[in-house]
């Protein structure tokens, strides 16, 4: 399985530097066509880039998908300030993320709201990024695997496959902490999601599991040759262009 190197921008830049950095990131992949072999890339900017980074993929026909950070729970009608999965799709977008914890923590997001979100996505075809995660206290009482299995059980759609659902571990502690968690507790935890999906899933194997939280160039390595790590879920590191392919170049 190739690792999907998916970027969250989350709520920085400008259409400047979200048109920069994007092509940054596909003379860096057209640079060194190898990286194609062992990953997919996907970049999320704040919805009001996406224009911004899709005025660059399409002419330069980079091999590189965008998506959105998020999607309204429903199709459309009076929602101020949403943006639809249709829209999304609409637009070109392949991937959302939902669920993210800056939202759940933020917005109040519950499980079941991100349930219904997924569902939209994949009405319409798109792959959702489901993301989940304790939170350090929860960790620090030995309730994680409880927090994260609760997320998983309530999280994913009836309509939820292999193809169309993409699991994102991000341990809310590990987020923009620099304190990326251990090797061993990513093989814990992400060995216990896999089981997880067993129980939802028929085709569980074939599920993406990103990793999550404070990944960087120096880390990747020893993050992706933990068994069922199929990708990485970057914030700040996505922001810079060698970062970013840096990170790549260690799967
Ligand atoms: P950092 O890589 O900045 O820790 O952010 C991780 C994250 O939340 C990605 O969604």
């Amino acid at each position: 399985m190739k690792k999907l190197i998916a970027g969250n921008w989350k709520m920085n830049g400008s259409v400047a530097t979200a048109q920069t950095l994007t092509e940054d990131i596909a003379r860096a992949v057209a640079a060194e066509p190898a990286l194609l072999e062992k990953n997919d890339f996907l970049i999320c900017p704040p919805f009001l880039h996406l224009s911004a980074v899709r005025a660059v993929v399409i002419p330069m026909k980079a091999p590189i998908d965008f998506g959105g950070q998020d999607c309204a729970h429903t199709e459309d009608g009076a929602y101020t300030g949403d943006i639809s999965a249709d829209m999304l799709h609409d637009f070109g977008c392949r991937y959302v993320i939902v669920g993210h914890s800056e939202r759940r923590q933020h917005h109040n997001e519950t499980s079941e709201l991100v349930a219904a979100k997924a569902s939209r996505i994949h009405a319409k075809g798109m792959i959702a990024i489901i993301c989940v995660g304790e939170k350090e206290n929860e960790r620090g009482a030995g309730h994680e695997k409880d927090v994260v299995g609760q997320q998983i059980g309530h999280s994913l759609p009836s309509s939820a496959t292999a193809e169309n659902t993409v699991i994102a571990y991000e341990p809310v502690w590990a987020i923009g902490t620099g304190k990326s968690a251990t090797p061993e507790d990513i093989r814990v935890m992400h060995r216990f999601i896999r089981e997880k999906l067993q129980e939802k899933l028929e085709d569980s194997g074939r599920v993406r599991i990103l990793y999550g939280g404070s990944v960087k160039p120096d880390n990747a390595a020893a993050l992706f040759a933990v068994e069922n790590v199929d990708g990485a879920l970057i914030g700040g590191a996505s922001l810079k262009a060698d970062q970013y392919i840096g990170i790549a170049q260690a799967a």
